[in-house]
């Protein structure tokens, strides 16, 4: 089985993430937004969070409390077919198991529907778009034990990649690429099968740490079939400029409370409603926003359904 050792760091990627670390370490220590917009805002998450406490209070009431977490440990799988112009014929049927936003403390226990979950399927790929944690500040260390456990039970023989979420923090790199994991910080691997190559070019966090170098990664020249990696769907355009294939990224959880009919009440972002959810087009290129394994905010989802993503790719 293939593991971060895989994909070893170059000595210029060794040095960026010195520097791309400490800029990361101020921006959180700032508490601000960084949006590609320029614009800078105080993040509210934690004032967030104390407002749900009412929204909780009112599920208790109305007795929904109890169906809602048993909505968010109801995970889909959900499999689906991309299909890729020029894909190199040994990468035909290849698997990707895309999971997104876990939020692995949110739900006691939530590892192990996870793995009972994952464990009849198939796939050589593994690739995770960020928000590991429940909370978006503090330690993270209580989070080890159950990424440990699940990332044991991944059995992905070309690896396992990912990049960060706006949930997350610089921190986590180290301990997730001693757990095996190939952190993509504005960085692309190669996956090599056969001769043939895909290029998977993973981005940090724009939600929160938008930083230019986001954009210069997606710009880069790789090789063969081109697949991004971004914890939201803020950098479309950017891939689908440069001849990005596929784009998997999470972060709505699809709303996770919705009106009937799965209309968000908040999606959490301002790309507009196509990306919201599931496949969307750009430019030539293919998109997919899971709806997130796990949930944030309260431990529950109403009209949508977490969901765990198994892609095979097709040559068109
Ligand atoms: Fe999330």
């Amino acid at each position: 089985m293939q593991n971060s050792r895989t994909f070893p760091l170059t000595r210029k990627e060794r040095e960026d993430r010195i520097v791309w670390a400490s800029v990361r370490a101020t921006l959180e220590a700032f508490r601000f937004k960084y949006k590609r917009s320029g614009k800078k805002s105080k993040s509210h998450w934690t004032l967030f969070e104390r407002l749900l406490v009412l929204f909780k209070i009112f599920l208790k009431v109305a007795g929904l409390y109890n169906r809602g977490i048993a909505n968010a440990k109801n995970i889909q799988i959900t499999e689906l077919q991309v299909t890729i112009k020029d894909l190199p014929d040994t990468f035909e049927g290849f698997r990707i198991l895309h999971l997104s936003d876990l939020h692995i403390d949110a739900i006691p226990g939530f590892e192990d529907i996870v793995i009972e979950k994952t464990a009849p399927l198939k796939y050589d790929l593994c690739v995770m778009t960020g928000d590991y944690r429940k909370n978006t500040v503090g330690s993270y260390k209580n989070i080890i034990p159950a990424m440990q456990k699940l990332l044991s039970a991944i059995n992905a023989p070309y690896g396992i990649v990912a990049t960060l979420g706006n949930h997350d923090t610089y921190h986590m790199v180290d301990d997730a690429e001693q757990m095996g994991v190939r952190m993509l910080i504005n960085e692309t691997v190669v996956v090599e099968k056969k001769g043939n190559k895909i290029s998977i070019t993973g981005t940090d966090d724009t939600f929160y740490y938008y930083s230019d170098d986001a954009i210069y990664a997606l710009e880069k020249q790789t090789e063969g079939t081109k697949i991004a990696l971004s914890h939201t769907s803020e950098l479309h355009d950017i891939a689908a400029e440069n001849g990005y294939h596929l784009y998997l990224c999470g972060h709505t959880h699809a709303g996770q409370i919705c009106l009937p009919g799965g209309i968000p009440l908040i999606a959490h972002q301002k790309d507009g409603k196509k990306f919201i959810r599931g496949f969307w087009r750009e430019n030539g290129m293919t998109g997919y926003t899971s709806s997130g394994v796990g949930v944030s905010g309260i431990p529950m989802r109403f009209n949508t359904t977490g969901e765990i993503v198994l892609i095979t790719l097709t040559k068109e």
